[in-house]
């Protein structure tokens, strides 16, 4: 049975499965003998996602209800009237930040207690690994030009987005891997996935709070591209070869954030960035890592700090285990 479907394009799928439909014309065509309802999802209202942003504001995440058990969410496309409803313009979309994965919530002292620590590499492995972030690191300083003149703020935008763009990699890419592998092998996991997404998550919320402040143009956005392209393929291969190393490899690599972010930190105390002392934390920002509701862009880098901290502990735990131990880290620790 040939099923079509008049639909129109922009259609949206949510992580949480629910469809969020913009309508302008297009037309798809399925040719296959599947029921009608087996690829259509139920599809929330507006009404419904806001309310469900207000629980996730209040901290009542968990006690969401079940939307498959809502009387009130469409279960069929037949419903005209409701799907003229559903019409979303990009201002109706939840905000950003809203399905995020658990996370640490810092506290007051432990956004102050961030030290820059190292851990002396031991044998040939944490070696390879600390020499290649530290050459990484060199040759960026010198192409990037970050640390000739003056730091300013689009010298630090650039540089913090530029750099999250590569440390979201790592985390999804050994997630990925590890992932793969309880399937090829049929073998539990032992708990590692989730705490490497969260990281990965984690890194990109701080890429898309730095992009609140500033959108970078064609040719950052093409570096972005490349590195993107050459850092995915070695880390992959590298991790396949050993794990040791390149969580070692982000260890050290975050080592290098807390230097960076606590530079940013003297900058705003008292150097060329005081103004971000001042400046407001992009809303996103402020319920992301639920800060006060007056945060400034301090408070926002100081919870960034301290994620990079954690990330540095969490790499070089993983890196000093075998891959059989089982994780220490729970969901949002
Ligand atoms: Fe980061
Ligand atoms: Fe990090």
């Amino acid at each position: 049975m040939t099923t079509k479907l008049i639909l129109r394009t922009g259609v949206k799928a949510f992580s949480n499965g629910y469809v969020y439909s913009r309508f302008c014309t297009g037309e798809l065509s399925f040719c296959r003998t599947l029921p009608y309802k087996q690829f259509t999802r139920p599809l929330a209202t507006k009404d419904d996602v806001e309310k469900n942003i207000q629980k996730y504001k209040e901290g009542k995440f968990g006690t969401l209800p079940d939307p498959d058990k809502l009387d009130h969410f469409r279960k069929s496309n037949d419903d005209k009237k409701q799907a003229t409803s559903l019409q979303a313009s990009t201002e109706d979309l939840p905000p950003l930040g809203t399905h995020a994965l658990p996370h640490p919530i810092w506290t007051e002292r432990e956004l102050h207690s961030v030290e820059i620590t190292h851990k002396p590499p031991e044998g040939f492995v944490d070696k390879a690994a600390y020499y290649t972030v530290q050459i990484m690191r060199t040759v960026f300083d010198v192409i990037s030009g970050f640390k000739w003149g003056q730091t300013n703020e689009q010298k630090w935008l650039k540089r913090i987005i530029f750099l999250e763009t590569v440390a979201g990699v790592p985390g999804m890419v050994a997630a990925m891997t590890r992932h793969l592998h309880s399937l090829r092998r049929m073998q539990r996991d032992y708990g590692w996935i989730h705490t490497l997404l969260e990281e990965a998550e984690n890194e990109r919320m701080h890429l898309m709070t730095a992009l609140q402040l500033r959108q970078p143009g064609f040719m950052f956005r093409t570096g972005v591209i490349v590195a993107q392209g050459t850092f995915v393929t070695l880390f992959s291969f590298s991790y396949l070869i050993s794990p040791r190393f390149c969580h070692r490899f982000v260890g050290y690599l975050e080592e290098e954030a807390v230097k960076t972010y606590t530079k940013c930190l003297k900058d705003i105390e008292d150097g060329n960035m005081q103004h971000w002392k001042t400046h407001p934390s992009p809303e996103f920002a402020t319920r992301y890592w639920k800060l006060a509701p007056d945060a400034t862009m301090k408070d926002v880098i100081l919870a960034i700090r301290a994620d990079e901290a954690h990330h540095r502990l969490v790499n070089h735990t993983l890196a000093s285990m075998k891959e059989t131990d089982y994780n220490p880290y729970k969901p949002g620790q």
